[in-house]
């Protein structure tokens, strides 16, 4: 029987739609499940597909089932479940053969698998795939970290099942080990900043102006029209239009403001953190989820301290709307242009040589943030690829300009009223900071010296490295 292009472990919903989408693609697939039934079950709905499928009930019918060098997705719960299912395979793999993670792994696991094959003769692949079950099954945005020559193997099989921008492929190799993890763990950290301002958006319609779940929805399907069209966008209108078929209110209404996370915004933080960059919309998104998640003591509170009284709403209505649509468009290059700050400090950081305008390229279609905007940010990069910050580009520079006066008018709303913005406004104050040329640290290594004769570098280059605080120390 004619080998399968390709092999995959885990038919979960993802593992499923994505197995689909390769034998869809005219890719021989060889499918294998912990449980057969899974795998049974799989094979007997996959209709017209079955003959690209060779459905495997063990791991060593599964392997021979194989083109050699055999790449193999692994497509199951993130972790401990990996380095099991790794450890499983092992012993019937050749030299050559490619296991590849496709689930959402830390990075550093990804780092610390290659090492651990190192000399094995096996290598690995850390494949971040966005676009939830939907992008599995029809075209993803993928993201690819490893070997060039893994790359090559994989290269025409990812591409048949990506996602398409106008007919170019969302998916491309991004450099070596982690990188294509790390990029998609960042792409999560953007997706976490842009639906927390979209959130605090909404907050300012309901709370502030007083409309309805559809009116908001109104106002975001026609924001979809314009500059901020996406994904997001469009997914916000429709859960806003939705209607509740148990108690007939607004779906939106009825669901707990309670948000759950994995952990992908958090390791954002912590990778940006760690490597000295300002993410403030993403530190401000995780922070927002977990501030969520504490609703008990959030009532507690509110009957404590109370809330602050609306301050009053803007007379123009339709200008305002106009404002918060600029806002949410100025919020979101601060968003993007953090997450784009931390993956250039990673490339450097990791000798990843991340290709900025290729990152931006792919995740213009099939992946969650998936937007025109990314287009613009293709443009961009593609004119700059070595630029320190997106909004100082020409094409962004401008955007801000233009945009953050409503931004400014939107965040001194929500603060007056009380209504909590902390991503919209952590944005402004990143760009106030950004573009000071001088700011207010000097005070900072004044107080740092004083305490800790720490020093500190002057301002006219003279050499003196303490200052004259009585504190007893470097007193001339
Ligand atoms: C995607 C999504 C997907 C998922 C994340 C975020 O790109 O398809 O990012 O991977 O939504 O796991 O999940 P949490 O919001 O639960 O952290």
């Amino acid at each position: 029987m004619e080998q399968a292009e390709i092999g995959l472990i885990g038919l979960g919903v993802m593992g499923s739609n994505l197995s689909l989408n390769i034998a869809e693609k005219g890719n021989r697939i060889a499918v294998f499940n912990r449980s057969p039934e899974a795998t049974r079950k799989f094979y007997a709905e996959a209709g017209d597909l079955q003959g690209q499928i060779i459905p495997c009930e063990t791991l060593e019918q599964f392997v021979a089932s194989i083109r050699p060098p055999r790449p193999i997705i692994i497509m199951i719960k993130a972790g401990e479940p990996v380095d099991q299912q790794m450890e499983a395979l092992k012993p019937y793999l050749s030299a050559g053969d490619i296991m590849i993670d496709a689930g959402n792994a830390n990075f550093r696991d990804t780092m610390r698998r290659f090492d651990n094959l190192k000399d094995s003769g096996l290598t690995f692949i850390g494949m971040g795939v966005s676009g939830g079950e939907e992008g599995a099954r029809h075209g993803p945005s993928i993201m690819v970290g490893g070997k060039e020559e893994s790359w090559k193997r994989v290269e025409k099989v990812l591409t048949s099942i990506s996602a398409k921008f106008n007919d170019d492929p969302c998916v491309a190799w991004l450099g070596e080990n982690g990188a294509g993890h790390f990029v998609k763990t960042i792409h999560n950290g953007i997706e976490y900043a842009d639906m927390q301002m979209i959130a605090e958006i909404y907050g300012i319609l309901r709370d502030g102006l007083g409309m309805s779940a559809s009116e908001i929805g109104e106002v975001f399907g026609k924001w979809n029209t314009g500059r901020l069209n996406s994904y997001l966008t469009e997914i916000s209108e429709k859960v806003l239009k939705a209607t509740d078929p148990v108690s007939g209110k607004p779906m939106v209404d009825m669901i707990v403001d309670r948000a759950g996370q994995k952990g992908t915004g958090k390791w954002s933080v912590i990778e940006a953190q760690n490597m000295g960059v300002a993410a403030t919309a993403i530190e401000a998104a995780v922070a927002g989820r977990i501030l969520s998640s504490q609703k008990p003591e959030r009532e507690a509170a509110e009957k404590i301290l109370g809330v602050p009284v609306l301050a009053e709403a803007p007379k123009d209505r339709a200008a305002f709307l106009a404002d918060l649509e600029n806002a949410l468009l100025a919020a979101k290059i601060g968003a993007y242009a953090q997450g784009f700050a931390v993956m250039s400090a990673a490339s450097t950081e990791y000798n990843w040589n991340l290709p900025m305008p290729t990152i931006a390229r792919i995740w213009r279609a099939g992946c969650i943030i998936r937007s025109q905007f990314l287009d613009e940010i293709t443009s961009a990069f593609t004119k700059d690829p070595d630029v320190a910050n997106l909004i100082v580009t020409p094409a962004f520079s401008q955007m801000v300009k233009e945009t953050d006066g409503a931004l400014r008018r939107v965040v001194s709303y929500a603060v007056l009223s009380g209504l909590p913005v902390p991503a919209l406004s952590s944005a402004l104050s990143y760009f106030d900071a950004y573009r000071r040329g001088r700011g207010t640290a000097n005070l900072i290594q004044a107080q740092r010296d004083f305490f800790g004769a720490h020093g500190f570098e002057r301002v006219d280059g003279v050499d003196r490295p303490h200052g004259p605080w009585g504190s007893g120390l470097n007193q001339s």
